[in-house]
């Protein structure tokens, strides 16, 4: 029964994140010897609303948020937020500023921090005023909905099961 109460979970959890989620690291994680300053530039820009998912080893590195300059220093005695408990932390980018990032466990001066800039989300593009442009939207707005309205018949499916 656990598992599927996970998965129910699970699953109410993603139909509310609304921005794009982002694995810090990538398959690598939130751990020493990652560039950090690489994977931003691989995955800038970041909006308004997105989120940073945070994968770290149990008792083997936290996540502290900073000011710049802490983050320079690798300075986590005056954090701004700390996260150190289980295994992963997922942190949403709810103003336009800078975001600073370390490690307190002596990593950070390997570099084991990161520095998101956030920006707002642009405006909506202006309708597509060349016609090849239609297809794909409509092809991504409906491949959407079908993905929401599975999300919604597995909760709905799980919750069924929980009920027996
Ligand atoms: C994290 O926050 C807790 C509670 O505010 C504090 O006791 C702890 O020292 C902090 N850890 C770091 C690394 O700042
Ligand atoms: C953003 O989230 C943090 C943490 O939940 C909260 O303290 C802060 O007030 C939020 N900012 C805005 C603009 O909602
Ligand atoms: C990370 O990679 C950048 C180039 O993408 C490089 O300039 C920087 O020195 C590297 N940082 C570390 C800590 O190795």
């Amino acid at each position: 029964m656990a598992p599927l109460l996970s998965l129910l979970l699970l699953l109410s959890f993603s139909l509310s994140i609304s921005g794009n989620k982002f694995t810090v690291g990538d398959e690598k994680g939130w751990n020493p010897g990652v560039n950090y300053t690489t994977w931003v530039n691989k995955h800038k820009p970041f909006y308004l609303g997105d989120w940073l998912v945070f994968y770290y080893q149990s008792g083997m590195a936290d996540v502290v948020q900073v000011d710049e300059t802490s983050y320079e220093k690798c300075d986590a005695s005056n954090p701004i937020r700390n996260y150190s408990k289980g295994r992963s932390y997922a942190f949403e980018l709810n103003e336009t500023k800078h975001y600073y990032f370390i490690c307190s466990y002596g990593y950070c001066y390997q570099g084991m921090k990161v520095a998101i800039n956030v920006q707002k989300l642009p405006p909506p593009s202006p309708p597509p005023s060349h016609p090849s442009a239609a297809p794909f939207s409509l092809l991504y707005s409906s491949s959407f909905s079908a993905a929401v309205a599975g999300l919604f018949s597995a909760v709905a499916a799980a919750g069924i099961l929980l009920l027996r």
